[in-house]
């Protein structure tokens, strides 16, 4: 049975569980950008989301990610395990492409010969700051050992879910991932959809990924689901 509202954010909403130890996480069709500035509903995302976080949250786990996610409960629920979130932001970076280009100058497209890792501090009322390890441990978000374990297993991510996509003709441009402490372990919290990284098909470049929504490219879910399709998911 669902219980009270724990959180609500910009896509998605979280309740308690019968379970102390689980959350309810709800996807909604809420699409947001720049910081919820930019505001619409997009019909079926909150579907095409859950289904598509839980096909790659069940990918990474056989692979040996651990996750927070238990099981789909309907087409927008999920049951996940309760996490205390850790407050930063992992990026990897593949591909040059969105904050970096702004930032460094760079040219949309280039190919890193290493992938870039960064942190963010993840606070709206800020604007997800950058941040490196030394503010992350001056100001105790996590300890040194929870840094190198969310580093190693963002990295993991990138090898098993470059693959993935490359086998699907996508190119995993770059993503966002966040982790949460659950009684002695650190899991992989949050999602992975494209709402979180950025997809282009290998030979034409064509967006797959939220930067539709961005950049009002149009038929946002129709590429999401393209992308689902494409590494095997029948939705
Ligand atoms: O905006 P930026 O280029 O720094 O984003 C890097 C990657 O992280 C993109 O795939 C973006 O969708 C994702 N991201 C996110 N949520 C944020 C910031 C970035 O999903 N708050």
């Amino acid at each position: 049975m669902v219980k009270e509202l724990i959180y609500q954010g910009k896509a998605k909403s979280v309740y308690q569980s019968d379970n102390a130890d689980h959350v309810i996480i709800e996807y909604r069709d809420d699409a947001t950008a720049f910081n919820g500035v930019k505001k619409e509903a997009l019909k079926d995302k909150g579907r095409v989301n859950n289904l598509f976080n839980a096909y790659i949250m069940q990918k990474l786990e056989q692979k040996g990610v651990k996750t927070h996610f238990i099981k789909t409960l309907n087409d927008n629920k999920s049951l996940m395990k309760r996490l205390e979130m850790i407050p930063v932001e992992c990026v990897v970076r593949n591909y040059a492409a969105g904050g970096i280009c702004k930032r460094l100058g760079l040219e949309k497209g280039m190919k890193f010969d290493k992938p870039v890792f960064e942190f963010f501090l993840k606070d709206d009322a800020l604007g997800d700051p950058m941040i490196n390890t030394s503010h992350i441990l001056s100001f105790n978000w996590a300890t040194a050992s929870e840094i190198k374990f969310m580093r190693e297993a963002t990295f993991k991510v990138n090898d098993i879910l470059s693959s993935v996509f490359d086998e699907a003709g996508l190119l995993l441009v770059d993503y966002k991932l966040e982790f949460g402490r659950f009684k002695n372990e650190i899991l992989l919290g949050d999602e992975f959809s494209p709402d979180g990284c950025r997809l282009w098909d290998k030979e034409t470049k064509e967006v797959f990924d939220k930067d539709r929504f961005r950049q009002d490219l149009g038929d946002v879910i129709g590429h999401y689901k393209t992308v689902a399709k494409r590494i095997g998911l029948v939705l």
